[in-house]
C-alpha cells in the first residue's frame, strides 16, 4: 500500500493557518491530521468541529481527526458534517467501543482504531471488520512535541503480523515522535499513515520537510 503522510495541525501556526497547510500541501501532504482534545481523556485543550471546517475552506487534501475525547459519539455527528473522512476514536474511551465505531461507519465516514502506547494490540481483532486502519500512539497523547517510545517499532511489526492473518487490508498509522530520522524504519516495520506535528510545522521550511519525510518513504 502505497505510504501516506499525514502533518499534524496541533503544531502549526495558527496565525497563518493557510500559509503552513498551502506549505505542506505544496511539499505532498496526503491527510491533515485534527487533534481533538478535552482536557479529561488527555490532560490538554485543544480544539472541535469548527477547526475541521475551517480546513475545508483551505484545502482539498482529505482530513482525519483524532478523538482524545471521553465522549465521542457526542461529537462524531459534527466531523462528519464537518467534512472529515477518516475519524479515530481510541479504544480505551469507552467500554462500549464498537458502538463508538460503528456510529462512524454508520454516518458515512471511515473509521480507524486508537491505541495508547500501553494497549496490547490484541484489543483491535473484535473491531477489525468495521477499520480501515490502526493508529498505534508511539507517545502519551495530549501533546506536540514528545519524544517517540521505542517499543513501538515492536509493536507495529506485532501488529502488521497480526493484521496479516485478520484483515491484511488495515493501515498501520503512527503517532507521535515521527520524524526524518525514523520514518524509514517505521515503514519498514510494517506502518503506512504517518503523523507529524511538530517535525513539519516547526521545521524552517515546511514544504521541504514534507518531502523530505516523503521522500524516505520511497
Ligand atoms: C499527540 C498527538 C499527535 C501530535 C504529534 O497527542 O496525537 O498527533 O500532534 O506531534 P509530534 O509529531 O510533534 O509528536
Ligand atoms: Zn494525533
Amino acid at each position: 500500500m502505497k505510504p501516506l503522510l499525514a502533518p499534524s495541525i496541533l503544531s502549526a501556526n495558527f496565525a497563518h493557518l493557510e500559509d503552513d497547510i498551502k506549505a505542506a500541501e505544496k511539499g505532498g501532504a496526503d491527510y491533515f491530521h485534527l487533534d481533538i482534545m478535552d482536557s479529561h481523556f488527555v490532560p490538554n485543550i485543544s480544539f472541535g468541529p469548527w477547526v475541521a471546517k475551517t480546513m475545508k475552506g483551505i484545502t482539498d487534501v482529505p482530513l482525519d481527526a483524532h478523538l482524545m475525547i471521553t465522549k465521542p459519539r457526542e461529537y462524531i455527528p459534527r466531523f462528519v458534517d464537518a467534512g472529515v473522512d477518516l475519524i479515530y476514536p481510541h479504544i480505551e474511551a469507552s467500554y462500549d467501543v464498537y458502538r463508538t465505531v460503528q456510529l462512524i461507519t454508520d454516518l458515512g465516514a471511515r473509521a480507524g482504531i486508537t491505541l495508547n502506547p500501553g494497549t496490547p494490540i490484541e484489543r483491535v481483532e473484535p473491531l477489525i471488520d468495521l477499520v480501515d486502519s490502526v493508529l498505534l500512539m508511539s507517545v502519551c497523547p495530549g501533546f506536540g512535541g514528545q519524544e517517540f517510545i521505542a517499543s513501538t517499532m515492536k509493536k507495529i511489526s506485532s501488529l502488521r503480523k497480526l493484521l496479516e492473518e485478520l484483515k491484511p487490508s488495515v493501515r498501520i498509522a503512527v503517532d507521535g515522535g515521527v520524524n526524518r530520522k525514523n520514518i524509514k524504519e517505521l515503514y519498514k516495520a510494517g506502518a503506512d499513515f504517518f503523523i507529524a506535528g511538530s517535525a513539519v510545522f516547526r521545521a524552517d521550511d515546511i514544504e521541504g520537510e514534507v518531502r523530505a519525510l516523503k521522500a524516505a518513504l520511497k
